[in-house]
């Protein structure tokens, strides 16, 4: 079967954050939103039939997790990533962000450092910050067009850190770590026993060439030290589902973890949260695939584009996932100037590179999770603007 991503599928009036809080967000609803992670694709079909079948019944009372649902993970990732692991190594959680902010709470004190890697998801500083905690940051370098890891500052770093939050797939810079990176990341965070936290949401979206590793898969040192979350909610679009999950490998930290989350009954799913993921891995793969051949054309449509059109402008090109880093210091605008030329002069919504932090003035991200033929006016948009500086 094939699947139609031109289709434009109207959103405004659906709650949704990307369109209907456009106006809040940019003071203005008069733009092509390319912003907040989610995709104007309709999930796979499997998705929305396990949804209507539940929702047919007309009953919507407590519920516990979809006995298929962890098989569906184990499998899952033993076929994507030839990760082997077990049913009681896997844990619901709903949304990543709120699950970093329980291990940042279950893990560390008040007062604490912990490590990011800007430019970064902006939660990994306003998370631990507003639990009282300290942000130390390991700065990416930006080596030939794409990111890498300064090891040195790492280290400095690590001896003072109590927590590393690793993005992996990086987001916003697009990067797909390889083992030999997360190898020398696990050694060094278990030289000064600091506890991973590898946040793996974008890692079923890698493009053409790259593989996705997961950071615990690398070996028994990081393994021992490692909380990996995971979710189908950026893959298969369903992220308003909140249904992500933790693997731990570690007893002891699997057991902390999870008590954290039983006293607050965190661990409990909604309604929906895990049959739509069985779903998804189970019957979505064809449709991901796809999804991602789409999204692969968009980047080289977008890159070709702005090569052509826009000599001032580059991309960081994404090993993985639909978020573009759009390289615009050769422009030499202040970052408030360059996002209102995006922003109120090209009218696309997309986000303020600034907002993650060290590295990240002077670009802006772009969503490219879009019907080309929006993608294609977005450019448009960006040219007209662009030719009248
Ligand atoms: C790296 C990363 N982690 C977490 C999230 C959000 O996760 P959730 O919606 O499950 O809280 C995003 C969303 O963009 C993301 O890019």
């Amino acid at each position: 079967m094939r699947y139609n991503f031109d289709e434009i599928i109207p959103r405004q009036g659906t709650d949704c954050v990307k369109y209907d809080a456009a106006e809040s967000i940019f003071g203005t609803s008069d733009l092509i939103p390319m912003w907040v992670a989610d995709m104007d694709f309709r999930c796979p079909p499997c998705v929305t039939e396990a949804l209507r079948k539940r929702i047919e019944h007309e009953i919507y009372g407590y519920t516990f997790l979809s006995p298929g649902w962890k098989p569906a993970i184990i499998d899952w990732v033993a076929r994507r990533y030839n990760w082997q692991v077990t049913e009681e190594e896997i844990g619901f959680v709903g949304g990543i962000v709120p699950a970093i902010a329980f291990a940042v709470q279950c893990f560390s004190s008040v007062g604490d450092n912990i490590l990011v890697q800007p430019p970064v998801y902006h939660p990994y500083f306003h998370v631990p910050k507003d639990l009282g905690r300290n942000v130390l940051e390991n700065p990416l370098k930006l080596v030939d067009g794409q990111y890498c890891i300064d090891f040195e500052d790492l280290e400095e770093k690590a001896a003072k850190s109590k927590i590393f939050i690793l993005c992996s797939p990086h987001n916003p810079g697009g990067r797909v770590w390889d083992k030999q990176e997360l190898l020398q990341m696990a050694e060094i965070c278990a030289r000064y026993n600091v506890l991973v936290i590898s946040d793996e949401i974008h890692c079923d979206m890698t493009l053409k060439g790259y593989s996705h590793v997961p950071f615990a898969a690398v070996g028994k040192i990081a393994e021992e030290n490692c909380i990996t979350f995971m979710a189908a909610s950026k893959s298969f679009n369903i992220a308003g589902l909140k249904s992500s999950y933790h693997i731990i490998k570690n007893k002891k930290l699997r057991e902390e973890y999870s008590e954290f989350l039983r006293r607050s009954e965190l661990d409990f799913a909604p309604l929906f949260a895990t049959a739509t993921v069985a779903a998804a891995y189970n019957d979505g793969e064809e449709w991901l695939t796809q999804m991602m051949e789409y999204v692969e054309e968009n980047i080289n449509y977008m890159q070709e584009y702005i090569a052509v059109n826009m000599p001032l402008l580059s991309i960081i090109r994404p090993q993985a996932s639909y978020l573009v880093f759009i390289d615009a210091r050769a422009l030499k605008m202040e970052q408030p100037a360059l996002v209102d030329f995006f922003v109120k002069q090209a009218k696309v919504g997309m986000n303020d590179g600034a907002m993650f932090g060290k590295g990240g003035e002077g670009f802006m991200r772009m969503n490219v999770g879009c019907p080309r033929s929006v993608l294609h006016k977005a450019l448009e948009q960006i040219k007209a603007a662009y030719d009248k500086l």
